[in-house]
């Protein structure tokens, strides 16, 4: 997959969309407790960039209740489409969306949850930069993977390189470049959690 063509990502990941859930059943317990934390109060609003089948969407939903809104935004419609089939549709306006151009007015959420996400974008500094945008001040940003980088390395059967942009010496500078101070970083075996504030411009 080449991060810089959208049709690679979008062919890569729609090939997997079908099965996207059922290969990590376990993992809803993880995003609940990442959701968590991101502090969430009714009737605000969230966005889920690169939702794929919208794994997240449910505990977002339940977080800033009916009164809230709740956006899901995917380079993939393979994705979405799962994500309908499944029912997420009901907890979030889902949307066919390129992260690094959202569909979103200035300063309209109060929180940016993406995972698995930042690794695949064609430009992270870009990408963290439009999220930013979108986020009001104070809004609150989750990084997140139900393993660690290390574990999910060993699954995937690659080998962690220095200019990762998910380790911290390289994310923290990146978001403080983009509008966002890094808050919260765990990269343990059980999870992948970087947490982020939007600071003022
Ligand atoms: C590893 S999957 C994670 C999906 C979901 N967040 C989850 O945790 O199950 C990455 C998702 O990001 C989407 N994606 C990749 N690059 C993207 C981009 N530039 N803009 C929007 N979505 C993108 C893919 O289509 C895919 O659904």
């Amino acid at each position: 997959m080449r991060n810089d063509d959208p049709a690679s990502v979008r062919e890569f990941f729609a090939a997997r969309a079908d099965t996207w859930d059922t290969k990590y059943p376990d993992d809803t317990p993880a995003y609940e407790a990442a959701v968590a934390e991101l502090g969430l109060r009714a009737g605000e609003s969230a966005l889920d960039a690169g939702c794929g089948t919208g794994r997240a969407l449910p505990a977002l939903r339940a977080a800033v209740g009916a009164s809230g809104r709740v956006i899901g935004a995917d380079l993939t419609p393979e994705m979405l489409r799962v994500a309908a089939r499944a029912g997420r549709d009901r907890a979030a306006l889902l949307v066919e969306a390129e992260a690094g151009r959202l569909p979103l007015r200035a300063r309209s959420v109060d929180a940016v949850f993406a995972a698995g996400l930042v690794h695949h974008l064609p430009d992270p500094a870009a990408g963290l930069r439009e999220f930013a945008r979108v986020a009001r001040p104070g809004a609150r940003l989750a990084l997140f993977h139900p393993l660690g980088r290390a574990a999910l390395a060993a699954r995937r059967g690659y080998t962690l390189t220095p200019d990762d942009v998910r380790d911290e010496p390289n994310l923290r500078p990146l978001l403080t470049g983009s509008g966002w101070e890094l808050s919260v970083f765990d990269d343990g075996d059980d999870r992948y959690l970087a947490l982020a504030v939007r600071t003022a411009d």
